[in-house]
């Protein structure tokens, strides 16, 4: 017969916290979310902490090295993608590794010879208001100029003008040259009142641009996760197929810890997974994703630096519908955690959880710390934001951008090109969508950091290990659900709007 569970399957919408005393000294401004995310040892500091507990999912949709690098001048980790050829992966991580804070490689590049009507696709596309003129459009080309919008007049302009005619041209250009560090790039950008200033080699071609708002901004991250050369913190995913052929490409590139992606991670590949990778490399693994305390001991017993948590909940995620497989996010996190806890309280290893996938509300966040796990790893809410690797649409009246499923024929197609096969999969796990626009990574970071601190607050935690032992959690009734939203009420903005 089965084995049946008495508890049903429950998700972070089925609790709530209880408030704590706060004391005076709980404010805010005191909430400190730095949070281990590898093992380490009663007493011992963990190899590598993050500084915000978020790190974003290894999705095409979500983590490049453009996502890698503003996440982690935020605090907090991508996994970047491995749904793609194992030199590309590697490659992302040597762009996140090489980047120098302060310093972009250009992103708005055409050449002299383009229009007028050519920049303002572009800065539609992009939203970025200063173009390098290269002689072959690339970042990396001669450069022979620079366009911002004080240079052109759309009014009086024809859109068909070359750039030639308009750039301010490289011979009129205040520049630095290779080598030139930050603080000396910033002098200059001072003494001559600019808001960029590009960077070219001996042979003048176009290396990074520094713009006046990313010096201010990165004076302004105290956050930012580095390693002791001073580079960002970068994690890749793995699959248990290629691991042999990828993992020392990774290494090679710098990686800073891996991850093995997968929807089911209770699996002898991941043990051999973990175990080749532990026997050839001195790099952080986790491990996942399970959804119970047997496949949870299964790959810490295997060796897992950390254990993500998470069957079927993700937001693009179809593996229930398709297999009925899976677990509520909220029952499989308490179990695990308990099971970890014992853990740790009989061998002195401490094995960070990571909780992925179903966060909709800022406040699941919130309650997947206080219910154990040391940080989470998200999709969707990433994929709203700028620094996606997506292009922002207009649907309709609204800006969207793309978000699909690594289970979805979309981003398994990569794969299948390369066998030669053009067939689709058997059947899918996961579904191609939109979601909406959200803007700035950091600016909506901001805002849920400081939903999730002042929780804290309320829970009178200053810090996620408090939380961990200080939080009260119950479940809610369907008729309470009603009672958490705005009721009986009628909505200005809805009854302005006409909905
Ligand atoms: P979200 O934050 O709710 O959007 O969930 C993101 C998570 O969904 C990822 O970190 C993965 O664990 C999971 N996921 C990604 N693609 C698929 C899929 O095709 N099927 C099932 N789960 C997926």
């Amino acid at each position: 017969m089965a084995t049946y569970y008495p508890e049903p399957s429950r998700t972070f919408s089925e609790y709530l916290l209880i408030p704590n005393l706060t004391e005076k000294h709980c404010i805010p401004g005191n909430v400190n979310l730095s949070t281990p995310l590898v093992k380490y040892e009663r007493g011992e500091t963990p190899a590598i902490s993050l500084n915000i507990p978020f790190s974003s999912a290894v999705m095409q949709a979500v983590s490049d090295h453009e996502m890698a690098t503003a996440l982690a001048r935020c605090g907090g980790i991508s996994f970047i993608y491995c749904s793609q050829p194992i030199e590309e992966q590697a490659e992302m991580v040597r762009k996140v590794k090489g980047y120098k804070a302060g310093f972009v490689a250009s992103r708005s590049n055409l050449t002299p010879d383009h229009s007028l009507q050519d920049i303002l696709d572009l800065k539609q596309k992009t939203g970025h208001s200063t173009v390098a003129v290269t002689d072959d459009g690339t970042p990396k080309g001669k450069l022979l100029g620079i366009v911002t919008s004080r240079d052109y007049r759309t009014s009086r302009d024809l859109l068909d003008k070359p750039i030639r005619d308009f750039m301010t041209p490289f011979s009129s250009l205040i520049y630095g040259t290779s080598g030139i560090t930050l603080s000396e790039a910033n002098d200059l950008i001072w003494s001559h009142k600019l808001n960029c200033l590009p960077i070219v080699d001996e042979r003048q071609n176009l290396e990074y641009l520094v713009f006046r708002k990313d010096y201010d901004a990165h004076k302004e991250n105290p956050l930012e996760l580095l390693d002791e050369n001073k580079s960002y913190i970068v994690g890749a995913g793995i699959n248990t197929k290629d691991y042999e052929e990828r993992v020392p490409a990774l290494v090679e590139a710098g990686v800073d810890v891996l991850v093995i992606d997968s929807s089911d991670g209770y699996s002898e590949w991941q043990r051999e997974t973990l175990q080749f990778v532990k026997s050839n490399f001195d790099v952080k693994i986790g491990a996942g994703n399970v959804v119970d305390r047997e496949g949870f001991m299964y790959l810490v017993e295997s060796g897992a630096d950390f254990v993500k948590v998470g069957v079927g909940g993700g937001s693009i995620c179809i593996t229930r519908e398709q297999k009925g497989i899976g677990r509520g996010q909220a029952s499989a996190l308490i179990e695990i955690v308990e099971t970890r806890d014992r853990y740790f309280a009989e061998t002195g290893v401490y094995i960070p959880i990571c909780s992925d996938g179903g966060i909709v509300h800022d406040y699941h966040i919130t309650l997947a710390l206080a219910m154990g796990a040391d940080f989470v790893m998200m999709g969707r809410y990433f994929a709203r934001f700028d620094e996606s690797p997506t292009p922002k649409l207009k649907v309709g009246s609204r800006f969207v951008k793309e978000y699909w499923a690594e289970g979805s024929n979309r981003a398994r197609n990569w794969q299948r090109y390369d066998m030669g096969g053009k067939q689709n999969l058997m059947f899918e796990e996961g579904v191609d969508s939109y979601v909406p626009y959200a803007g700035s990574l950091q600016e909506n970071l901001d805002k849920t950091i400081s939903k999730i601190k002042s929780t804290m607050c309320n829970c009178g935690a200053s810090s996620i290990e408090e939380l961990h032992h200080k939080a009260r959690i119950t479940v809610v009734s369907a008729t309470s659900l009603v009672e958490g939203g705005a009721h009986d009420v009628i909505l200005k903005e809805n009854s302005l709007s006409g909905e």
